[in-house]
């Protein structure tokens, strides 16, 4: 596959969102199963693998782990983590985090860690001089933020450079444009999209009769519901257009979007199928032509988005 650099990182071009092998989709495939289809990923050039110690409780950074092992060097491998406002000591928080996170995943270093969301404002300075001694410690080779402000960016920017910015980023989802995108361009700082498919969405393989059961966040999005599925049919006909006549699928075409509109935009969409990771691994090699790209985004301004932002509706699953 392709390769693209997040800051001095250098990555395929798209990555592998291991979340919803354990997390956050509904049923999970058996165990051997994922690290088949993580193995496989790689079989097809995938050498960026995102987890967290969220996902699953820790399961997830197990699975990938050993899933990783064969090829462990040969790879970025990017975890995240959780730092409550209520926890003390930056720095011990940190490295007990990091130190947990390595046990799991069965490796010694970290390619990429990330502050998952951040809930304190204050510490940001603070969390990126301890990321910076883990750098030279050799305990991490570069660190991110996730769903940053471009305040919080530029502050812990100044302290120690960061490698990605890791935020929600689709056709459905493109607020972080505006001042964030822009910022890790001016600061060599690579954008890592989270939901690239907007959940799958931008596929245009989910109808509105669709049901939704376990810990599926689509039960919750509300750009899954009904009505709206119905009220988005625009954007997907926009897709179904350029998809038809360049002879790819919907999905490559909302990614090869992606990746034309910047060259340190990674996204890291999350399949559970060898043929969904063929078809979104294969908009590597989908290329839009200006004219195509500069039509999308000109067709894109038009259509607008029905539901919540992401963010705003998982809130809600935590009265649920
Ligand atoms: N930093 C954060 O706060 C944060 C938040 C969310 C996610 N993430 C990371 O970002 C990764 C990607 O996010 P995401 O999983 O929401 O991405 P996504 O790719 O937008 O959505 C994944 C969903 O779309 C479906 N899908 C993917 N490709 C498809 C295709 N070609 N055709 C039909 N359906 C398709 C998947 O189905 P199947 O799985 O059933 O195949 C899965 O249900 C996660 O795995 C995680 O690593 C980070």
């Amino acid at each position: 596959m392709k390769k693209r650099f997040l800051r001095d990182l250098e990555v395929s071009a798209i990555g592998y969102g291991c979340m919803g092998l354990s997390h956050g989709y509904g049923a999970v495939p058996e165990r051997s199963e994922s690290i088949q289809l993580i193995r496989q990923a790689y079989d097809m050039g995938c050498t960026f693998f995102d987890t967290a110690e969220a996902y699953g409780a820790g399961d997830n950074e197990r699975l990938v782990g050993e899933a990783v092992k064969p090829f462990r060097n040969r790879i970025v491998l990017a975890t995240k983590l959780h730092l409550n406002k209520s926890e003390g000591d930056t720095a011990a928080v940190i490295r007990n985090h990091l130190e947990a996170s390595l046990k799991r995943l069965g490796t010694d270093y970290v390619d990429l860690y990330y502050q998952h969301r951040i809930e304190d404002n204050d510490r940001v300075e603070e969390v990126a001089e301890v990321m910076g001694e883990l750098i030279k410690e050799g305990k991490i080779r570069g660190w991110g933020q996730s769903q940053a402000t471009e305040d919080q960016i530029r502050r812990a920017n100044v302290v120690t450079p960061l490698t990605a910015v890791q935020s929600e980023f689709s056709m459905m989802e493109r607020i972080f444009e505006k001042d964030v995108i822009p910022a890790c361009e001016e600061l060599g700082i690579g954008f890592v999209s989270f939901s690239p498919l907007a959940s799958g969405f931008l596929s245009g393989k989910y109808t509105k009769s669709q049901t939704y059961t376990g810990d599926d966040v689509r039960r919750v999005i509300t750009r899954f519901a009904p009505e709206n599925v119905e009220r988005n049919q625009p954007l997907l006909d926009l897709l179904y257009d350029m998809a038809w006549k360049k002879k790819v699928t919907l999905a490559q075409v909302s990614l090869a979007w992606m990746l034309h509109k910047k060259e340190f935009i990674v996204p890291i969409p999350g399949m559970r199928k060898v043929e969904r990771m063929e078809e979104n691994f294969g908009a590597a090699n989908v290329e839009l032509t200006q004219d195509e790209y500069e039509r999308l985004e000109m067709e894109l301004t038009k259509i607008p988005v029905y539901g919540n932002r992401t963010d705003a509706d998982i809130a809600k699953l935590r009265n649920m």
